[in-house]
């Protein structure tokens, strides 16, 4: 059974194992058990979660069923047809495990075939991952029958389910823009486009629920194979795409090594490349370990300043260094306590470093925004951390005639202009150009820090380049300053990427924080205020006192978390 907490009871809860967790009141936003969690952005998605536990379930299991819900209930995101990154810590003193399954280009994919970023946008689509990915985590992970993970998702498929205000009002949004995607317009428009959604109308999605179908019967190998194949090559034919039917059946998800890193007695782990997530951010905080943070406030500008310098000199790096790790030479200093103290060496107390002066010659280009990161642990505490996207919203609006389901738009986060840079922010370094079998850099990041061995948060957002340093922001809340864990989600974030050399920052943070703003200003800082939120951490804490597991759902969103 699980319980919301009233916020002044959340620090208590975290220091005295007499509260019973059974004596709370509760909601989805702050939730609370001594058993398994789940926290998503979508109600649904989180109850099938909490459903898969309660059945005999593990993390994973329940991770594989909260996916594939996800592709019903938040098509902005959620999806079969795009990719994305599981980091599972099996169980205390086990070594995690990441699941890549980034999805990947063509064969016939040439460096230079978005220089002039014309053509279809079924160009745009790579080989998608994230059946592959399901599946093998299952195989590695999973205790129940994979079919009887797929059935909640066809039934929310087949009978539908009721729109939350959120995904009404994108969808309004999406549809009235994407004339020239008809297939789109039919699976997700209102009496075929005419109408407009609101809250607590049913969508359902038949062509759906029959590719979740042959999904359940066949596994995975009915994605990559077969008729669903066939259908996705034919949906690339008729648009001038590229995936054929061999980059389908070579396509595997991979797993490999996570990046690890320790900050002020934890562990974290996080994303390998072709992530970017974990290396920037382990450069970070190694970075900024360098000064006594805590003597200084939270929102002192000093804090503030050593945290943007370590953001501008870890995306610099991102920017020459980062790439798949099958194609580009990763160097292995990024991550080492020594290379972070001489860049801790390198940054002024009382003046910002200009972006320009570490290396002009590379910009960067924008990334879409729409992604989504979803937290689990069950009651043994096997803990799942899982991003996955289709890049922008809805990805490529592309949905494969006759399976109701999106195709990402991924290519275009590959560096698109080899050698070219520009003011607009093109990048044109080596390590992310495109190439047959490539993957292309991601910023996604999903975590898990561990105290000797086990658990205490399990976190990641959505935010494209911005993803890295919400974590960053996040994990400092926490582990240096200590928040409790909803003012360490709902903190105000902000993000420097090197390339423009702007800060943003989150409404609440310029607003209450005026004066130390105007100091940073002085100190040769732009800083831009953020008009909108800074992603979407759906967390979990466990306490190492109690065992209590906090679910955390981001208020940027209506996220949903269920306990056990
Ligand atoms: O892989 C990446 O980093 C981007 N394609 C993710 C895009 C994203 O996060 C959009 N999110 N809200």
């Amino acid at each position: 059974m699980s319980h919301r907490i009233l916020p002044a009871a959340i620090l208590l809860l975290f220091c005295n194992a007499q509260v019973r967790a059974e004596d709370l009141p509760s909601s989805g936003v702050t939730t609370q058990s001594r058993q398994g969690m789940v926290v998503t952005v979508s109600r649904e998605a989180s109850e099938i979660g909490r459903a898969t536990l309660n059945q005999g379930g593990n993390g994973v299991d329940a991770a594989v069923a909260v996916a594939l819900a996800l592709a019903v209930t938040w098509p902005e995101a959620g999806n079969l047809g795009g990719g994305g990154f599981m980091l599972v810590h099996p169980g205390p003193h086990q070594p995690p495990v990441f699941i890549d399954y980034r999805e990947q280009a063509p064969a016939a994919t040439t460096a230079d075939m978005f220089a002039q970023r014309i053509g279809s946008p079924h160009r745009e689509v790579g080989v998608p991952g994230t059946v592959r990915g399901l599946k093998l985590a299952h195989e590695r992970f999973g205790r129940l029958p994979w079919k009887s993970l797929v059935l909640p998702a066809i039934d929310l498929a087949q009978n539908g389910f009721l729109l939350g205000p959120e995904l009404a009002k994108t969808l309004n949004e999406v549809l009235e823009t994407s004339g020239e995607f008809p297939e789109f317009l039919r699976v997700y428009g209102k009496d075929t486009g005419k109408g407009r959604w609101k809250q607590g109308d049913r969508l359902l999605q038949p062509d759906l629920a029959a590719t979740l179908k042959i999904l359940a019967d066949e596994g995975a190998e009915g994605f990559y194979h077969g008729r669903l194949a066939e259908l996705l090559v034919a949906e690339m034919q008729q648009g001038g795409g590229l995936i054929t039917i061999s980059d389908l059946a070579n396509y595997q998800a991979k797993i490999r090594t996570p990046i690890h890193g320790r900050y002020r007695g934890y562990d974290i782990f996080s994303a390998p490349p072709p992530s970017s997530g974990g290396t920037v951010l382990v450069q970070m905080l190694n970075t900024v370990e360098n000064f006594d943070l805590r003597q200084q406030g939270r929102w002192s500008p000093r804090t503030l300043h050593l945290m943007v310098e370590s953001m501008r000199r870890a995306y610099y790096d991102r920017a020459r260094y980062l790439g798949d790790p099958d194609f580009a030479a990763i160097p292995e200093h990024l991550t080492t306590k020594e290379y972070a103290a001489q860049l801790a060496k390198e940054i002024s107390l009382t003046t910002a470093t200009p972006s320009a002066t570490l290396g002009a010659e590379i910009l960067m280009r924008d990334e879409g925004t729409q992604t989504t990161h979803f937290s689990i642990i069950d009651g043994e505490g096997m803990a799942v951390a899982n991003t996955y996207t289709l890049e922008e919203s809805f990805g490529s609006r592309i949905v494969v005639r006759g399976a109701g389901y999106l195709l990402n738009n991924e290519m275009g986060d590959f560096n698109p202009k080899p050698g070219i840079t520009n003011a607009e922010g093109l990048i044109g370094t080596k390590p992310n150009l495109a190439a047959a079998g490539k993957r292309m850099l991601s910023s996604m990041t999903p975590v898990i820090v561990t105290k000797e061995g086990s658990p205490v948060l399990i976190t990641g957002s959505p935010g494209g380049r911005t993803i890295i340093n919400t974590l960053f922001c996040l994990l400092i809340n926490h582990l240096e300053y200590q928040f409790p864990p909803r003012e360490t989600v709902d903190a105000p974030r902000f993000h420097h990427p090197w390339m423009p050399d702007i800060v943003t920052m989150e409404g609440p943070l310029w607003q209450q924080h005026e004066t130390e703003i105007q100091r940073l200003r002085t100190a040769g800082h732009t800083i831009a205020p953020k008009p909108i939120r800074q992603g979407d951490a759906h967390s979990i804490f466990i306490s190492t006192e109690t065992g209590l597991r906090l679910g955390i759902a981001d208020k940027r969103r209506d996220g949903w978390g269920a306990g056990q």
